[in-house]
């Protein structure tokens, strides 16, 4: 595994990757790895190519208020994580590499990127469709593996790859849980035990959209409200959204349908939390979830 830090060696030997290997796969992350990152490089080495991970907290996606100079970093751990991976090189630029001084160009995505976090966090889907444009561009990778648990992102990212016209492919994979439901995040480091139980009626109030979806329920807004009274019951919890939403608009659909998204964005004490489920039947795996909302 080599450690590469310079945007001509990654462009370099990642050329070299594609011309020895079938495919070269790009898992773009924050750092602070956990099992979610892990199981995209999994996915990444399972699809039999070549796999580069990129560390880079992107300053441009944070707003100013937001929690750019805590978030969590720890690049030895996260070596340690990746060594036993056999992943082909680890990309961890400086910022200074990725926004020289003069850097004066952005992706403004569009209706995709509006609502929900978009509304929530202005200039954040900004900030990722460069960066995630910019690695695309330096990395030149033919797969590239995102996380459902961050589904609006995913969504972004796929309009970016069509309108752009990237020879690069979209593979998005199901959200990694803590046995108790949680939705693993680099974030949940700075829950406080208290806060860590609390934060499971994120997933509560998920798993009820679910059993009423599953009862026959088709109105997006009774789901909805279902979802809310489960957090609204526990005062912790700060709703920043919750709702059922069509995967390709992020509108609330007139009929909700198998592959159609309930998400959760909310505050517990100072941490921001997501979470999403793909309504299905009951025993639909995660993939064929994943399979449905993309299929929209
Ligand atoms: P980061 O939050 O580090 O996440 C990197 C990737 O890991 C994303 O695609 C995210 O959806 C995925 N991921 C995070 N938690 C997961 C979980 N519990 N299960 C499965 N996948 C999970 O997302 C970003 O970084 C940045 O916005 C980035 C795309 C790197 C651009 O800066």
């Amino acid at each position: 595994m080599r450690l590469i830090r310079s945007i001509d060696e990654v462009r370099h030997f990642s050329r070299q990757l594609r011309a020895h290997n079938a495919s070269l796969g790009l898992v773009p992350t924050m750092g602070a790895l956990h099992e979610g990152h892990l199981s995209l490089v999994r996915k990444a080495k399972n699809d039999g190519g070549a796999v580069v991970v990129s560390i880079f907290v992107n300053p441009t996606q944070f707003g100013p208020r937001e929690d750019l100079s805590r978030y969590p970093r720890n690049l030895d751990r996260d070596l340690d994580l990746l060594a036993p991976m056999d992943v082909d090189a680890v990309f961890v630029p400086e910022a200074a590499a990725i926004y020289p001084p003069g850097f004066d160009t952005f992706v403004e995505p569009g209706a995709v990127a509006q609502p929900l976090e978009g509304a929530s966090r202005p200039g954040h889907f900004r900030g990722v469709s460069t960066v995630v444009l910019k690695l695309f561009n330096i990395v030149e990778p033919t797969f590239a593996y995102f996380g459902q648990k961050d589904f609006q992102q995913a969504i972004v990212v796929r309009r970016l790859i069509e309108d752009f016209n990237l020879a690069v492919r979209l593979v998005l994979c199901p959200i990694v849980r803590e046995p108790d439901g949680l939705a693993l995040s680099s974030r949940n480091a700075y829950l406080k035990p208290i806060e860590r139980a609390v934060a499971l009626t994120l997933n509560r109030s998920l798993r009820r959209a679910g059993e009423v979806f599953c009862s026959g329920e088709a109105s997006a807004q009774a789901i909805a409200g279902e979802m809310k009274a489960v957090l609204q019951a526990e005062p912790r919890v700060q709703v920043d959204y919750s709702v059922v939403v069509a995967p390709n608009t992020f509108a609330p659909p007139s009929r909700v349908t198998p592959g159609c998204v309930a998400l959760v964005a909310a505050r517990v004490g100072s941490t921001r939390l997501l979470d999403n489920l793909i309504l299905a039947s009951p025993n639909t795996s995660d993939e064929e979830r994943l399979l449905l909302a993309l299929a929209v």
